[in-house]
């Protein structure tokens, strides 16, 4: 007899050390490595998936907030997704994603994203393609600025504040990146053990940006700089940060970070001596189509109607026609309307990104309307393409 599956938190400290073998096994790390991790993630946020009584199975869902259109959205993130291999292939990844999902729309979470190993597997469960993961490689000889008018100097604990105030108000232009919680900024200041270090721009005493460095040693390769996180306030800090990476060209060949083809330090290089490389995309699933459209914002001046009508077959309650009214930068959201632009879930995160066009949309038969709907859809959306620094 194939006994059930069934989805929930850990019970008890067994569970998780199962878990752990599970996760370490699938993502090859030391075991020991995962106590650690489910400490800064919050066992709280653990689910598991049990065959019987066993834990075949789990996930990380960590609570934090994504940008769009200039707002915070709440956000749940999705990672480690692990299953035993003796189990896989039987489905136990798709239940614990679709019993999560259902927690998350009763917890009232209007998103979540996460970063796909597979795309089938969470495509199944109504995620889509929502942003890119992009990082440069930049070869510091090329740096052809010298520029010292600002202050730099390291990072200290009373810079906290005005550091996570530079990150929000940089964040909040760049769509798709995270309104970051602690576990996100304990990854920036620390990666797998390895302190960061943090490095700030002031005029005045006043924060203009920061940048928190690492360098990364493998044997036979010279070795490199890389950049947790880097943030350009004004031009000024954009050229100081530059000069600040490129004094290290005595003995790290190149610096690499996560970021977009529009980053204002590589706009502000003379010669576009870098490469661009798309790593990946992550995924995002509308949990709650009224919060979710309720909770991003809007171009602002734009006075606007959609009319979705939205199928959803995991979650019942996001079915049917709703009228998305856009004025003033926000969306208010009501039940009915004309349906015209009928929408696949998957198809209505996308498009709530503004990573895929109405018309990519209705080219992969995610969604269809009448042409000027789509177009106004396509205003409503608009926005700078959609990225992610963080992995988590
Ligand atoms: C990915 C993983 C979690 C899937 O678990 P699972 O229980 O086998 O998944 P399911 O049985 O629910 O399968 C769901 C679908 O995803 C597909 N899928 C599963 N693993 C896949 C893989 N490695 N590559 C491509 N597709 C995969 C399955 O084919 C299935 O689709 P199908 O039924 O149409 O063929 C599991 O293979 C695993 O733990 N892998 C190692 C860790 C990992 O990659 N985690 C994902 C991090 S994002």
């Amino acid at each position: 007899m194939i006994e059930e599956m069934t989805v929930g938190p850990c019970a008890e400290e067994a569970d998780l050390t199962r878990f752990g073998e599970i996760a370490s096994e699938a993502f090859a790390v030391p075991v020991e490595d995962n106590q650690p991790y489910f400490e800064s993630v919050g066992v709280e946020n653990v689910r598991l998936v049990r065959r019987g009584k066993h834990v075949v199975g789990g996930l990380a869902g960590i609570p934090k907030g994504q940008w769009f259109g200039g707002r915070a959205v709440p956000m749940n993130g999705v990672a480690a997704v692990a299953v035993a291999p003796y189990e896989r292939a039987r489905g136990a990844a798709t239940t614990l994603l679709r019993e999560f999902l259902k927690e998350l729309r009763e917890r009232g979470t209007p998103i979540s994203s996460l970063y796909p190993a597979t795309r089938r597997l969470y495509r199944r469960v109504g995620y889509e393609m929502a942003g890119d993961e992009t990082e440069v490689t930049l070869p510091l000889k090329s740096i052809d600025l010298r520029d010292r008018e600002l202050e730099l100097r390291p990072m200290t604990d009373s810079d906290d504040d005005a550091v996570r105030a530079v990150y929000a108000n940089w964040a909040a232009r760049n769509p798709g990146n995270l309104d970051r919680v602690a576990f996100n900024w304990r990854r920036v200041r620390q990666f797998r053990k390895q302190p960061t270090h943090g490095y700030v721009v002031c005029r005045d005493g006043a924060l203009e940006g920061y940048a928190y460095v690492r360098s990364i040693t493998r044997e036979g390769e010279p070795a490199l700089l890389y950049t947790h996180d880097v943030v350009a306030a004004t031009p000024a800090a954009a050229r100081r940060l530059l000069t600040f990476l490129a004094d290290f060209r005595t003995v790290r060949k190149e610096v690499k970070w996560r970021t977009n083809s529009t980053d204002t330090l590589l706009m502000t290089l003379t010669e576009g001596d870098y490469t661009l490389q798309h790593v990946g995309s992550w995924m995002l699933r509308i949990v709650d189509v009224a919060k979710a459209l309720e909770a991003r914002g809007y171009p602002p001046g734009m006075q606007a109607e959609v009319h979705f009508n939205v199928h959803d077959d995991l979650l019942p309650a996001n079915n049917g026609k709703f009228v998305l009214e856009v004025g003033d930068a926000v969306g208010h959201v009501k039940s009915g309307g004309r349906g015209t632009f009928e929408l696949d879930i998957r198809g209505l995160a996308t498009l709530y990104s503004g990573y895929m066009t109405p018309d990519t949309i209705a080219a992969i038969k995610l969604g269809t309307a009448p042409e000027a709907e789509l177009a106004q859809a396509g205003a409503v959306f608009a926005g700078p393409r959609p990225w992610m620094r963080d992995a988590f």
